[in-house]
């Protein structure tokens, strides 16, 4: 368990799977997110999804509950990433329901991570991907250290036309640095 200040995160359990099934079914979370075009999935599908995770297999993926501490609900997901095996940079992605927007919570959840990323995974690096008028995920990233890297062209495709993204990433060294 990691323990923040408004929340703590803990590894996904089977009968998470049901709030991540609302909540990758909400459009307006997902469509920010960007990771399904159409914003929905089936239970089945997502089992199918985290059922190498769930059962503690050796995958490119950790994903992470999300616990608010004073309510006790799931406010969301966060997962560290890797391209592939020895990799020394991870790829932080998040999503949470809209109530639990605007509170710090996104900011807390990414500095956690980051640090897990470094001080236990050994990690040189934590990247992002995000859209650029994600302001609160732009926001909560630049409060942890990370910088814009840059624009990706034209990369993403909604509401009938494309779309460029943003890649931003944070150094350990500078990272620490921010921590003292
Ligand atoms: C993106 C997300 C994780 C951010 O988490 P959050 O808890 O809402 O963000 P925080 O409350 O920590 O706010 C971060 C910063 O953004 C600012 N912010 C929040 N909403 C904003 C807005 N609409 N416009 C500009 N700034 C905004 C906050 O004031 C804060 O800055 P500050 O610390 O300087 O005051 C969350 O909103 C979410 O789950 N969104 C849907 C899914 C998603 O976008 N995932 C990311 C995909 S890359």
């Amino acid at each position: 368990m990691i323990q923040g200040k408004q929340v703590y995160l803990r590894a996904l359990e089977r009968e998470d799977l049901k709030d991540l099934h609302e909540i990758q079914n909400d459009e307006e979370v997902m469509s920010w997110a960007r990771s399904k075009p159409d914003h929905m999935v089936s239970m089945e599908a997502l089992g199918k999804e985290y059922e190498e995770e769930l059962k503690g297999e050796d995958t490119l993926r950790r994903t992470f509950v999300i616990v608010h501490k004073k309510s006790g609900k799931v406010a969301g997901w966060a997962s560290l990433r890797w391209w592939r095996q020895f990799h020394t940079t991870a790829d932080f992605g998040i999503a949470m329901r809209r109530g639990f927007w605007g509170k710090g919570i996104g900011t807390e959840v990414l500095g956690l991570l980051t640090r897990l990323a470094f001080e236990q995974y050994n990690m040189h690096k934590v990247e992002l991907f995000t859209r650029p008028d994600n302001l609160s995920m732009i926001r909560a990233a630049e409060r942890n250290g990370f910088k814009v890297e840059g624009r990706s062209s034209e990369t993403l495709y909604f509401n009938g036309r494309y779309h460029d993204g943003l890649a931003m990433g944070v150094l350990r060294k500078d990272f620490e640095k921010r921590e003292r």
